[in-house]
């Protein structure tokens, strides 16, 4: 196949959803379409349950064993579809944002009786910020829940989103009959069963079709014609480059769990997902469909394996091919590495390949040269834009609790900081180590990691931060900025690339530093114009 057309083909997306809307039930009904596994069960859930890093260490410890959980690949109907994981858990929602920008597309679930919760708003902001084309599913409807009418309302107020639903629901619940597919215009009924084929979809091109009065009974199929009417009164027709721009999102309903409505999802999404699509590098745009190869990396997994501890950093291809055994610059480091056995990610397995195309993600083994947001390139000077880090929201000190062991502990530390755990900070008065992080779990990860893979101990030290910004200023030598290094001195603090943070301890005093200071600015994302 031509370079051109295996592009042409690939769609890499990501599912993002509040825990327990449905999200891993979608994988893996979405897998068993592309014939990828044979059962369902087969997907591990990345859910975090009691909140308790035992539990985060047992997914991950799974994961070591199937990293493929992590970028789950398969075919369906000549395409090549990658999703990316991302994790629901509120305190790894930095490694979702991450993820985010390697993919080109984002289906959002909504479970139909919660509607919109929390996590979905957060991540769906950042899609919105980005331009992500996004795809709703609202998940469940075999069980009671909100009106649809009602909920496309919910989710244009509270995401912030215009919809236009593709598919539309009759009825819900007990009395879900089935699902009305808009653009096929055809009627697909509902029957409870979890099968694989969908037999009973009949076509309906014209509503006053009599057909559907027998196939649904009078009062549902003239309530369908009405809802219909309604759909297309209140919202725009479906334009696929809005959606591509951002501008629009298409709406499928379903049951992930029944496997009903998610085979429109499917067609739907692979006939308008965008293929993978140019990346703004500092420098400038890159085109997939460039001959050079170029790539960044957005994941780092560390092998929970004690027997092979290298870890496998996982990288978007941009453009060009991927080719094993070639040379390929490390732009940040200025040297140039040879991969010996890229893997490829499929459903339930990792596999050596010889070519990857952009859209893929390729898993290189690493043993300690590569960060997140890396870029790897056939030789051109190119930085990827767009890995921020987050203003964390914990703070503690880091301790050595075993002083034979500091080699370790910093070895350990180091590692994972590259990984994107947490971010380390350096305290500009006394040199003192602080880690910070977005959810209070990953201290819990860091002592246990630390301690598993690199034999080292730590313990901490409360600090009262309240949040910690970049600071920045057009003069770094003003008379304003001097005064505010000496005021806030025992608030200033270095990030690992060098960069200065300060440590607001409540947000009062953030307010007032901001407003005494006003040629400096504060940020709040690491990454800054
Ligand atoms: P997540 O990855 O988004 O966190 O959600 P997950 O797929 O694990 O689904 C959360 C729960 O919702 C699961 O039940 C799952 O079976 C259920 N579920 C998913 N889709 C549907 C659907 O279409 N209809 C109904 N009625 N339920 C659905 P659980 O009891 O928490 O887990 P399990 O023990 O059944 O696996």
């Amino acid at each position: 196949m031509k370079f051109k057309d295996e592009v042409a083909r690939r769609r890499t997306f990501g599912i993002v959803s509040h825990p327990d809307a449905g999200k891993t039930t979608l994988t893996e009904k979405l897998l068993l379409y592309g014939g990828a596994i044979q059962e369902a069960g087969a997907v591990k859930s990345n859910k975090i349950k009691k909140g308790a890093a035992s539990d985060f260490m047992e997914i991950e410890r799974q994961r070591g064993i199937s990293v493929a959980t992590s970028v789950l690949a398969f075919e369906y109907d000549g395409t090549k579809i990658n999703i990316l994981d991302t994790p629901g858990h509120k305190d790894f929602a930095e490694d979702t944002f991450r993820t985010l920008t390697a993919v080109d597309s984002v289906i959002v679930v909504v479970d139909v009786a919660k509607g919109v919760e929390e996590q979905t708003e957060k991540l769906v902001e950042v899609c919105r910020m980005r331009q992500i084309p996004m795809i709703v599913f609202i998940n469940k409807m075999d069980r009671e829940g909100k009106d649809a009418f009602d909920l496309l309302d919910e989710i244009e107020q509270k995401l912030g989103l215009h919809v236009t639903p593709l598919s539309f629901p009759i009825g819900m619940g007990y009395d879900l009959k089935g699902i009305y597919n808009l653009h096929q215009k055809n009627v697909n009924l509902f029957t409870g069963e979890t099968s694989k084929d969908i037999h009973n979809t009949v076509k309906i091109s014209d509503l006053s079709d009599p057909k559907l009065n027998q196939l649904l009974g009078d009062t549902s199929a003239d309530q369908l014609r009405e809802e219909l009417e309604l759909v297309q009164g209140i919202y725009p027709d479906f334009d696929r480059e809005e959606y591509l721009a951002g501008n629009l999102q298409p709406v499928f309903f379903g049951s992930a769990l029944h496997n009903f409505g998610v085979k429109e999802l499917l067609d739907g999404f692979i006939e308008i997902a965008p293929p993978p699509r140019p990346k703004n590098a500092e420098e400038r745009e890159v085109k997939p469909l460039e001959d050079d190869f170029s790539g960044f990396v957005f994941k780092i997994h560390a092998n929970m394996d004690p027997k092979h501890r290298d870890r496998l950093a996982f990288v978007k291809i941009v453009s060009g091919k991927f080719e094993r055994n070639t040379a390929y610059k490390h732009v940040r480091l200025g040297k140039n590495l040879k991969f010996s056995s890229p893997n490829a990610f499929f459903a339930e397995k990792k596999e050596i390949v010889d070519v990857s195309y952009p859209g893929d993600i390729v898993g290189l083994h690493d043993t300690g040269n590569f960060k997140i947001g890396d870029t790897l390139t056939s030789g051109e000077e190119l930085h990827y834009k767009g890995i921020p880090s987050f203003s964390p929201e914990h703070f503690r000190y880091i301790n050595n609790a075993d002083p034979m062991k500091s080699k370790q502990l910093a070895k350990g530390i180091d590692q994972l900081m590259d990984e994107g755990v947490a971010q380390l900070f350096t305290l500009e008065l006394n040199g003192r180590k602080v880690i910070g992080t977005v959810g209070a779990l990953q201290f819990e990860v860091i002592q246990y990691r630390l301690e598993h893979e690199y034999s080292a101990k730590c313990s901490y030290e409360n600090l009262n931060v309240h949040k910690a910004c970049w600071v920045d200023t057009a003069d770094w030598e003003s008379e304003e900025f001097n005064d505010f290094k000496r005021v806030k001195a025992k608030f200033l603090a270095k990030d690992k690339r060098g960069q200065l943070v300060f440590f607001a301890d409540s947000a009062f005093s953030l307010q007032m530093t901001q407003q005494k200071y006003p040629g400096i600015k504060f940020h709040f994302v690491s990454e800054f114009e």
